[in-house]
């Protein structure tokens, strides 16, 4: 699909992945819808990105999420692409796992993206076609101590994109996803959880810059594959071609 003078929606847009992919998609023309929880974040960003709206939303309030989706479609007239970036990471033993924080995991990485595709579904199928672009993550195909819960809800998010895409072909409606890798982003500080699951911060300094990602991003709504991987260790783990 074409960028250019297109309207998107990037949840999680205040920080790393999300932020650069609104950066990307706007230096190419395109308008943004910014979503987060961080005001004054997005408040700070908005005026960079010409023509963005950035909109104060928790992607585990659902009713939120709808409202959001309609006012950038009466904001806009349209809605051509969502990117459903926003997520967390949650380090526990599977003894210790809490069943509040699981919840509240699966209703932002899973939950959250799918409310989001329901909102914009209508609208795009109105307008003849549209991109999805979730973000999903290389934990998908990994079994890592610690990590069980936000692996399952990315694996779960895998098969709700690949159902999606099946069922919204028709409708020419693309749906894409993205594999990254480690990514240089506060997504480590962000972690829910034991706070010595996961390796130190520096870990995720060392990754891949989001910028990387963004273009992975800009590729998928561009080209509309199915899966896109940060590299070629995850599209082996994933069973594709090296
Ligand atoms: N970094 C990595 O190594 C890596 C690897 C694989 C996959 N990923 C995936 O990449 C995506 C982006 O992560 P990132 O690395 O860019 O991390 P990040 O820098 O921590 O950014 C996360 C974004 O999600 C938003 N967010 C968190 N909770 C939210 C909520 N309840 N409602 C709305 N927005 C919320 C945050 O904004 P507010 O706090 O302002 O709400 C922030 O903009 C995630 O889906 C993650 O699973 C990351």
């Amino acid at each position: 699909m074409q960028i250019e003078d297109r309207v998107f929606i990037v949840t999680g847009a205040s920080s790393g992945i999300g932020r650069s992919t609104a950066i990307a998609l706007s230096a190419r023309g395109a308008k943004v819808a910014l979503l987060a929880r961080s005001t004054e974040t997005l408040r700070q960003l908005a005026p960079k990105l010409p023509g963005s709206l950035p909109l104060t939303v928790d992607m585990t309030q659902f009713e939120r999420v709808r409202e959001a989706v309609a006012a950038v479609r009466q904001h806009y007239g349209r809605v051509d692409g969502l990117v459903n970036n926003a997520g967390r990471s949650y380090a526990a033993a599977i003894e210790e796992i809490d069943p509040a924080l699981f919840d509240e995991i699966f209703h932002l990485n899973v939950l959250g993206p799918i409310v989001a595709m329901q909102a914009v579904i209508p609208v795009m199928r109105a307008q003849g076609g549209g991109s999805i672009v979730n973000i999903n993550s290389g934990t998908a195909f990994m079994t890592i101590p610690q990590y069980s819960v936000y692996s399952a809800s990315k694996r779960a998010l895998l098969g709700f994109s690949l159902t999606a895409r099946a069922e919204l072909e028709k409708d020419r409606i693309v749906v894409s996803e993205i594999y990254p890798f480690i990514t240089a982003t506060n997504f480590g500080k962000n972690r829910m959880g034991n706070p010595a699951g996961g390796g130190p911060a520096a870990t995720y300094a060392s990754g891949d810059k989001p910028e990387f990602v963004a273009g992975l991003v800009l590729q998928a709504i561009e080209e509309g594959q199915a899966q896109y991987f940060a590299n070629d260790r995850l599209r082996k783990m994933a069973g594709g071609a090296p």
